[in-house]
């Protein structure tokens, strides 16, 4: 069994929450879109949602599929979010952006009265901050925010067709290593306090719970107290 497999396990495991009436938000990434794709096929059943994108590209999947999407600036709250992961502890502090999509990704998932990361199990780790955590720049500030990030966090501006990467919202994204992750809540205050700093992937506080796949078998974690406690 492929960990793409397991994506679609984890996937078609979290659907199951969605009901008619929902406003849902819709992920960005490989896994996500195989939660696109299975929402598309509810809709074509008869589940009536109204769903705002996490990114461009799911949006233009959603919509080739059938699925309602609206614009997030006429939608003050979401119901269920579901969206991928880059990696995940136990006590769902969650890294993600690899897509370049987390800005949108935080502002739905703050949206959200629930959010569900979906994921193959090799993104569950003891703890976080093996992967790099991405940070959406503002071009503008480009070098003095490289400058602050290297004090702690090893940037590495983001490539791609070797020009920098842009985001949906034109935007620069910087990849950073942290040499010691131990505390992630002081990280993101760190990150957020940099003017130039758009937002990042360090998300703290925003999940609920996780559906994550390995081998075939889905093992769901719930957060466990109310984050907004
Ligand atoms: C998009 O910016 C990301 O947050 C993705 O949700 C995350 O990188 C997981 O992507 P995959 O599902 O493709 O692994």
């Amino acid at each position: 069994m492929s960990a793409d497999d397991d994506k679609r396990f984890a996937a078609e495991a979290a659907v199951a929450e969605v009901r008619s009436g929902m406003v849902v938000g819709l992920g960005t990434g490989s896994t996500a879109a195989h939660m696109i794709r299975a929402l598309g096929r509810m809709v074509a059943e008869g589940l009536d949602i109204d769903t705002v994108a996490t990114s461009v590209a799911s949006a233009e999947l959603a919509r080739s599929l059938g699925i309602r999407v609206h614009d997030f600036a006429d939608v003050p709250r979401v119901d269920l979010t579901i969206d991928g992961a880059d990696e995940t502890d136990d006590r769902l502090l969650v890294v993600k952006g690899a897509g370049g999509a987390m800005l949108r990704e935080k502002c739905v998932a703050a949206a959200s009265t629930r959010m569900i990361v979906i994921a193959d199990g090799a993104k569950r780790v003891p703890a976080i901050g093996a992967a790099r955590v991405p940070v959406e720049v503002l071009p503008f500030a480009r070098g003095f925010v490289m400058r602050i990030l290297a004090e702690r966090a090893d940037p590495a501006l983001r490539m791609a067709g070797g020009e920098p990467y842009r985001t949906d919202q034109d935007m620069l994204v910087v990849d950073c290593l942290f040499g010691d992750l131990s505390d992630p809540h002081d990280a993101a205050a760190w990150l957020q306090a940099i003017p130039g700093v758009l937002g990042h992937g360090l998300f703290l506080t925003e999940v609920d719970a996780a559906y994550l796949a390995t081998d075939g078998v889905v093992t769901k974690l719930e957060r466990a107290v109310d984050r907004d406690q």
